[in-house]
């Protein structure tokens, strides 16, 4: 069934799951997440070459805990258990897996390890390394055909393996960066156990996927709501390389927009012959939001009207037979994420409108993480700047304009917030600072410019670095910048006389201020 070799990651609820995906793929070879409960008969039809086992929360002598069909391991597939799949394997093969009875046998953080080289896993690798342990239970005994092939100074069997079967059991998790080596291991499972030839390359993608789309649309017309973001962005460029003259792009221009970014936007997509519809509806959103300052309002509002708009403009387009999505894959890998309180409603534009008139949903970019959509956009051409562009909020600046909002506000902070932009450029750290932009709040102040008394806003600048936007830090921009940033908007800003930086982490602050 896969036109490239495939590698199956078993999950059960490791917060590392995703990553360990990432890792795999990065080392050229494709894989998809799948849950544990997945039947044995459905994951034979995937046919891997390799499987690997994610870490979890539970412990695997527990009646409740995730277990596998052990059928699995009769299967002739190498696994490679990490952590809770490790001792999952352990556990399923007869060994013993009990809790670890005082604290030394209990690990945590970077831990210094000793590993075989003769075993495959640590073939060409250094004998000695930091590995990344977070367990609280102890593979009292492994089982019969398996191997201590890593110890610590507490635990002797830090990595099994029985190297005839290809099973492997590593307690770390090599995924992480903070192990040394241990993308190096997960390349070694894959091309030394399992076969792996690296056949997954974006550049062979483009051209799956490209086929796959002329395929599954043939002559059919295409819909897409375009935001601008990244997602949308490269799949738009996918649908127009591979079907162009049938796909319609609906560009919102919801006048919430940071500066120029519109005009950037359409002159990407001009290079490629399609029907663009760039609407100018930033009347109509600031006729809606006038007055409102609650910012739950803001994103109830403005996602309502952005459906409103996108159908009206669907309608002049008639029927069509497909409405595409820039969905990614960590939007579609089932978390094991329960009910998380609701902190924000993160209205995304592009949600899914009531009205229009399409027979199938399609997601071109479905299977593929970030920066492999990244990477997709390129390939196909798009601009640095779009490919780059850090996560934008579907609202956009309704929600970094505090309080109610006026086009006169609103422009304020475009240009404030250009400056931040250019500056931090300049400096040359908009590569490892992840989101950073303006605030504009509703606090005014006093200052004092020229001779003259000014009675202004104050703006705050949010800079902050993270990995999943779930937990941030703020990033620690130097003085010098800062001040740059400070002296230009004050002086080339009217309307703004006092400049602050968020010096707030997430928890307890989020990342935007609404
Ligand atoms: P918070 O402020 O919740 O933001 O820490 C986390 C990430 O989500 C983005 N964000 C939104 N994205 N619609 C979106 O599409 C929204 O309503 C929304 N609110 C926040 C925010 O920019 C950050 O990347």
């Amino acid at each position: 069934m896969n036109d490239h070799q495939f590698v199956l990651v078993l999950d059960f609820g490791g917060q590392y799951n995703q990553l360990i995906a990432r890792r795999v793929r990065e080392c050229g070879v494709y894989c998809e997440v799948k849950p544990y409960t997945t039947p044995l008969a459905e994951l034979k039809a995937m046919e891997p070459i390799g499987i690997i086992f994610t870490g979890g929360p539970n412990s695997v002598y527990l009646e409740t805990s995730p277990h596998v069909d052990p059928e699995i391991f009769s299967w002739g597939v190498p696994i490679l258990g990490i952590c809770y799949g490790c001792q999952l394997m352990a556990h399923t093969l007869g060994g013993e897996v009990t809790a670890a009875q005082d604290d030394s046998a209990r690990e945590y953080g970077k831990t210094a390890t000793y590993y075989d080289t003769a075993c495959r896993l640590f073939k060409g690798l250094p004998a000695e390394g930091v590995s990344w342990m977070s367990h609280g239970d102890y593979m009292a005994r492994v089982p019969e055909g398996f191997a201590l092939v890593a110890h610590s100074a507490n635990c002797p069997n830090v990595a099994i393996a029985d190297e005839k079967r290809g099973f492997y059991g590593v307690q770390y998790h090599p995924e992480v960066n903070h192990t040394e080596n241990g993308i190096a291991m997960i390349r070694n499972f894959l091309y030394e156990v399992c076969g792996a030839r690296g056949d997954w390359s974006m550049e062979d993608y483009k051209r799956t996927a490209i086929a796959a789309v002329r395929e599954k649309v043939g002559d059919g017309k295409v819909l897409l709501a375009l935001s601008g973001g990244v997602d949308s962005s490269v799949c738009a460029a996918l649908l127009a390389e591979a079907v162009g003259g049938q796909l319609t792009c609906v560009f919102v221009d919801h006048g919430l927009m940071r500066k120029n970014e519109g005009d950037e936007v359409e002159q990407a997509f001009s290079k490629w012959a399609m029907n663009f519809v760039r609407v100018d509806a930033e009347e109509r959103f600031l006729e809606k939001l006038s007055g409102v300052d609650d910012p739950e309002r803001k994103r109830k509002i403005i996602g309502e009207e952005f459906i409103r708009v996108f159908e009206e403009e669907a309608k002049k387009v008639g029927a069509v037979d497909f409405l595409a999505q820039g969905t990614i894959y960590p939007d579609v890998i089932e978390s094991g994420t329960g009910d998380a309180a609701v902190i924000k409603s993160h209205h995304n534009v592009g949600g899914l409108p009531d009205y229009v008139d399409f027979k199938e949903i399609i997601e071109p970019l479905r299977l593929l993480f970030k920066d492999e959509v990244r990477q997709l956009g390129r390939e196909l051409g798009l601009p640095e700047y779009l490919v780059m562009r850090q996560p934008f909020p579907g609202p956009g600046l309704a929600i970094r304009v505090i309080g109610d909002l006026t086009k006169e506000k609103l422009d304020t902070l475009r240009d404030a917030d250009a400056i931040f932009r250019e500056e931090i450029a300049n400096a040359g750290l908009d590569g490892g600072i992840n989101q950073y932009f303006a605030v504009l709040t509703n606090t005014r102040s006093v200052g004092v410019m020229g001779d003259g008394r000014t009675y202004d806003y104050t703006l705050a600048l949010r800079a902050v670095t993270t990995s999943d936007f779930m937990t941030a830090d703020w990033a620690r921009i130097p003085y010098e910048v800062l001040d740059r940033v400070s002296v230009r908007i004050v002086n080339e800003v009217p309307g703004i006389n006092r400049i602050v930086y968020d010096v707030t982490s997430k928890p307890p602050a989020t990342i935007e201020w609404e």
